[in-house]
């Protein structure tokens, strides 16, 4: 296998740091290599927050969704999806003035901008992780930065056309971490289609799921009032408080970027 796909492969989610910080000339190649992730129309549709300041980091600990490995974390980098950066160059260029001669207003970023910041932003959060991974640093995404909107915006100081869209935390995994086994994937066939989308039916999760419905079968005796996986999975993910609360969170996020009244 070559370096890089050696990385790709070995690269597992790391949640657990050992006591030692990352120094400034690594932070700079991980960054670096971070700005280099392709960007729609090369235009850096994206911010990255370095979250220095622990009392942010305990903060962030608990707003997203209670995760202190977050506060533990030597390196913690929050990617925004960033079209106010353009826009106020738009602005500082006159442009809508230019608008006004013309007779129309100056657009604002829609749906589509942000979708498209939200890719920038992720891009380059990925390419981070697997900088990090060549370098020796684990890394783990944290979702629950899209919960609790009107937090984070004020913590952080968010304008309107900044998106938070993921958090990642880096560090050097500990030994438990690293002779930890990686998680298994779904198989390639249930995931890769050709051509058009195949929606997928009762058949095909029954082989799809068949590890993960023995991993819960074999829990079931620890776990109250346990139906099924499928019902765990359910309960505790997608029908939890944290997954209600980032659709109520982005729904806000959104009005606030659209210019609605909160
Ligand atoms: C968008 C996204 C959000 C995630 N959020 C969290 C999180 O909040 N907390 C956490 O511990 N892991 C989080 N993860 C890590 C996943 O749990 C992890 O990638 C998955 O279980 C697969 O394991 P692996 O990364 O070790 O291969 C997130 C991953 C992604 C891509």
């Amino acid at each position: 296998m070559n370096p890089v796909l050696q990385v790709i492969h070995d690269r597992k989610s790391i949640r657990a740091y050992e006591d030692r910080p990352v120094l400034p000339e690594v932070r700079d190649q991980l960054l670096q290599a971070t700005l280099r992730a392709p960007t729609a129309g090369n235009m850096m549709l994206y911010s990255i927050l370095d979250i220095t300041d622990q009392a942010v980091k305990d903060t962030l600990a608990r707003t997203c969704d209670n995760q202190p490995f977050i506060a533990r974390a030597p390196l913690v980098l929050l990617f925004l999806a960033d079209y106010q950066r353009w826009l106020d160059y738009y602005q500082a260029s006159g442009i809508d003035a230019l608008c006004r001669e013309r007779g129309q207003p100056m657009r604002q970023a829609g749906e589509g901008e942000l979708f498209l910041a939200c890719c920038d932003a992720l891009i380059a959060a990925q390419t981070s992780v697997l900088a990090a991974e060549s370098l020796g640093l684990g890394s783990c995404y944290i979702g629950d930065i899209m919960e609790n909107y009107e937090t984070h915006r004020d913590l952080l100081g968010l304008p309107r056309f900044v998106f938070p869209v993921a958090l990642v935390c880096f560090g050097y995994p500990t030994r438990a971490q690293l002779e930890r086994e990686r998680t298994s994937r779904y198989e390639r066939k249930f995931i890769v289609f050709e051509n058009h989308y195949r929606r997928l039916e009762r058949a095909d999760f029954a082989e799809m799921f068949r590890e993960f419905e023995a991993r819960a079968e074999a829990q079931k005796d620890k776990i109250e009032g346990f139906v099924s996986a499928a019902q765990l999975q359910y309960d505790h993910k997608f029908n939890a408080d944290f997954s209600r609360e980032m659709t109520r969170s982005v729904q806000a996020n959104l009005r606030a970027w659209r210019g609605e009244a909160a």
